[in-house]
């Protein structure tokens, strides 16, 4: 699962467009989840976190300043931590300038206009619950969400979305709440604690930089708590020659801000 099979037998990875097609358009907006589809890219990930008001938002960073003009349009603000703005106010920023002036329009969407924007793209997510420390009770609102835009239909709606999270207790509480939910916990595990990941998430997603083919291997060699092998996604790998050598180690999926840079060095 996660990777297809060529003719030579050999196991692809999956790519999946980091923050979207994130090299290409601002980080977690719809153009970029449109420019990822643009470049025939499935999966798409993204970081979800909350507002003030407690509606559900796509950011990376827990403050607004680095991807937004929040700073000029509230200058009395700071340090402009998402969580002290509503949602409102969240939606008033202009996210795309920062990388380009031909995305001035681009607004912070929320987790239900992300969701829509890939159903109508044919897309698939992979979210991350970011800083859940900051945002208690953000997995049942997340699954929610989902849920009420169809997302979890599904006997096992793991073909289209996956959950994960730097926080182990984030992945076990979706676990527990949506226990068909497919996950995945983001870092790099002893492989002697590898089994205890392994019962509430299906995929581990360390930084490409800690992988060996043996660490690989051995979390290949884990079961999940679906029954297949965990799957490996390493992030971030945005050149050529390093997806190669990442692709050579066996891994599943390859997390790039560049698809296209990876399908060429990789195929799939
Ligand atoms: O998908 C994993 C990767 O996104 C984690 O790093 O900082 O880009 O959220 P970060
Ligand atoms: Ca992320």
């Amino acid at each position: 699962a996660g990777s297809t099979t060529t003719l030579t037998g050999t196991a692809t990875p999956l790519i999946v467009a980091h923050r979207g097609a994130s090299g290409y358009a601002p980080e977690n907006t719809l153009v970029a989840a449109d420019e990822a589809a643009r470049l025939n890219t499935e999966w798409v990930e993204v970081d979800v976190q909350r507002t003030k008001d407690h509606k559900l938002i796509l950011m990376h960073d827990t403050t607004l300043a680095r991807t937004t003009n929040a700073a000029a349009v509230f200058p009395d603000r700071a340090p402009w931590n998402v969580a002290d703005f509503t949602s409102r106010e969240i939606a008033r920023l202009d996210a795309g300038s920062w990388f380009g002036d031909e995305f001035v329009a681009e607004r912070v969407p929320t987790l239900g206009q992300f969701l829509h924007r890939l159903t109508a793209n044919g897309q698939k997510l992979l979210l991350e619950i970011k800083s859940p420390e900051l945002y208690p009770g953000v997995e049942r609102q997340i699954l929610r969400v989902l849920d009420d835009a169809g997302w979890l239909e599904e006997e096992y709606p793991g073909e289209r979305v996956v959950l994960q999270s730097f926080s182990a207790d984030s992945v076990r509480t979706v676990h527990e709440q949506a226990p068909e939910v497919k996950t995945g916990f983001l870092g790099t595990p002893k492989v002697a604690e590898l089994p205890a990941y392994a019962e509430f998430s299906d995929q581990i997603g360390p930084r490409y930089t800690d992988l060996t083919a043996e660490y690989v291997a051995a979390i290949q060699a884990v079961d999940g708590v679906h029954g297949e092998p965990l799957e490996v996604n390493a992030w971030t790998i945005n050149d050529g020659p390093t997806a190669a050598r990442i692709a050579g180690l066996g891994v599943d999926g390859i997390i790039t801000n560049f698809p296209d840079v990876v399908r060429e060095a990789i195929g799939g």
